[in-house]
């Protein structure tokens, strides 16, 4: 069903197909951090993560959340519905860590007593800073009424991402989606893997996501391994 190649990203390959309204997502095994300075890879990465992001978009559809994925094509292709991706970042903090923890000098894990969404631009050339609502609007990247219907979506999909990770052991710190128009409705997309989330072990405090590449902690394709086997046995 896969046409020609339409973008190739950091992560993954977008091709077209015989349909206008859906494109096939290619996971690849490459892995980058800090804007694509640092780079790695490993082989399974691909299909770690698709195999993550079918299992949790299925159950955030389930559980009210609508979602680009349409099916799985093998075990590193899927066919989503294509959508206009809004070029923002939509992060949910639980915890404090990373940069916002050091943007205000406060030591990560500090628990927050409300989950904390941000906005960032998604823009490679400027390293996609922070921006406030206000700024999205003025970028015209958002309307005004879609603010509030981000904000919400992404704390629905903190929820139940939440309750998962905690089943599988594990700390939702925090996350970044995207979310894409489909005329007008809004559709959760891209991915939700340890490449976009912060996860801690419950039991042990041991990172288990992209951290472990991007600080050199060792064990990443055994942590992404064991992140897929958790969530395989209690999304099963
Ligand atoms: N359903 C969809 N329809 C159209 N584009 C999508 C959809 N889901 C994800 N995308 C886009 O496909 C690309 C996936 O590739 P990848 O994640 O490797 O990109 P990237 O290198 O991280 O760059 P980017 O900064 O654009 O995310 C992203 O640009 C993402 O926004
Ligand atoms: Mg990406």
């Amino acid at each position: 069903v896969r046409k020609e190649l339409l973008y190739e990203g950091k992560a993954k390959k977008i091709y077209s197909t015989e349909l206008q309204s859906e494109v096939v997502v290619e996971y690849k095994d490459s892995l980058t951090a800090f804007n694509a300075l640092k780079k790695g890879s490993f082989a399974g990465k691909g299909a770690l993560n698709l195999r993550m992001t079918a299992l949790l978009f299925e159950h955030l559809s389930k559980n009210g959340v609508p979602t680009h994925l349409i099916k799985q094509l093998g075990p590193t292709e899927l066919l989503v519905k294509k959508v206009e991706i809004i070029p923002l970042e939509v992060v949910v903090r639980n915890v404090l860590a990373g940069s916002t923890a050091k943007k205000f000098g406060i030591e990560e894990g500090q628990v927050l007593a409300k989950p904390l969404v941000e906005f960032y631009f998604k823009n490679d050339a400027l390293a996609d800073p922070f921006l406030s609502d206000d700024q999205a609007l003025m970028l015209g990247i958002v309307k005004e009424t879609e603010i509030p219907q981000l904000k919400t979506m992404a704390l629905k999909v903190n929820d139940v991402l939440a309750k998962v990770m905690n089943q599988a052991g594990m700390t939702l710190v925090d996350f970044k989606i995207e979310i894409g128009r489909e005329g007008n409705r809004l559709l959760l997309a891209d991915e939700i893997s340890p490449d976009c989330c912060r996860l801690w072990d419950k039991k042990t405090g041991e990172k288990m996501d992209k951290d472990r590449f991007r600080r050199d902690l060792g064990n990443v394709a055994e942590t992404y391994q064991e992140v897929c086997k958790r969530l395989s046995e209690v999304l099963k």
